[in-house]
């Protein structure tokens, strides 16, 4: 099994949740993002390669019969201020990694989505039926990784699967700029909470064993070629709220929120249905957020010091 950025916050996750069921695990990351640290205490394979370099996919890909590709420049406003390196990491990446697992002959090939920035400002919930619709640079990326699995699948009969997954939060973000850690880092540091726009806007927060599971489900399941599938809680709840929930779980409860300009490229509300995904692979999320919040603070208050002086 090859787990491409899976020194990343979610690939840290996963390889923990693969091992747990058997897995041998080899890793293809350029530590861009992820860190070595986090695969610390587990028998990973960890290959330092770039998925747009086709020596590093192939070498990567000796042997093995399955791929979850989770390597990608994975922020929304890092894609606004750089949206060639964006284009390079996530549609030129995701090409490539395809190619060359489809001339290797891997089995099945597992993408890793998003559900929020593919869809711009689409009433929720949305779902596999609603029409893509992204005002991001990383949510066209996104989109346009989606469409090559698509085409591959159905031109040369590979087992594609695109997962489409909410706002992923929980242990291993330390290094991460979405709302959880951005929110537990500030009480922390003793600096505001800062809130872009006044806190009306909602999200998808889903706990990252949440999102291991429904990966780890994926590759088990015997799925159509070119399954598109919400990994996500099915909840929405607005940032104001997450502040409040945040505060609470660190024992903050009068630490300060400011509000700044809303950014543009962020979409207003967002979640989205499981329905599918707990049909095709009977995925559930188990970890509500008042449980994922109090274990993301402890670890980031605990273990990420730690982590940090490896
Ligand atoms: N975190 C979320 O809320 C969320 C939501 C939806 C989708 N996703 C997607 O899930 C995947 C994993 O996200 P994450 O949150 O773990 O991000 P992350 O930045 O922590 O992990 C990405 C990993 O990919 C590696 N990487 C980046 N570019 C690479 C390249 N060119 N070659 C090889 N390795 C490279 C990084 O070093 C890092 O280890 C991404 O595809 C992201 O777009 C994440």
């Amino acid at each position: 099994m090859l787990v491409t950025g899976g020194a990343g916050f979610i690939g840290a996750a996963l390889v923990r949740n693969l091992l747990a069921v058997g897995c041998r695990v080899r890793i293809l990351d350029n530590l861009s993002t992820g860190v070595a640290s986090h695969l610390t205490g587990t028998e990973v394979e960890l290959m330092r390669g770039d998925v747009c370099c086709e020596a590093d996919v192939d070498a990567s890909l000796a042997g093995v019969g399955q791929v979850v590709h989770l390597a990608a420049a994975g922020s929304v406003m890092s894609s606004a201020t750089d949206p060639v390196a964006n284009f390079e990491a996530n549609v030129v990446g995701t090409f490539n990694l395809l190619d060359r697992a489809r001339r290797a002959g891997v089995e099945r090939v597992v993408l890793a989505s998003t559900g929020g920035a593919l869809f711009g400002q689409a009433e929720p919930p949305v779902d596999e039926s609603t029409v893509p619709s992204p005002i991001s640079p990383y949510g066209a990326s996104k989109l346009a990784a989606e469409g090559y699995a698509r085409a591959f699948a159905h031109t040369y009969k590979m087992r594609t699967i695109a997962l489409r997954f909410g706002n992923v939060y929980g242990p291993w973000s330390e290094r991460k700029r979405g709302a959880v850690t951005a929110f537990f880092q500030a009480i922390e540091s003793k600096r505001p909470i800062v809130i872009y726009g006044d806190g009306a806007a909602s999200r998808d927060f889903i706990y990252v064993d949440d999102v291991a599971q429904g990966i780890v489900r994926s590759l088990d399941a015997d799925l159509p070629a070119a399954t598109v599938m919400h990994i996500c809680s099915g909840v929405e709840t607005s940032v104001s709220c997450l502040a409040e929930l945040c505060r609470q779980v660190a024992g903050a409860p009068d630490h300060p929120i400011v509000y700044h300009e809303k950014r543009a490229v962020e979409v207003v509300r967002t979640f989205a249905s499981y329905d599918l995904a707990r049909c095709l692979v009977g995925f559930r999320p188990t970890v509500d957020m008042a449980t994922g919040l109090a274990r993301t603070w402890a670890w980031l208050r605990d273990e990420a010091p730690r982590l940090r002086e490896l």
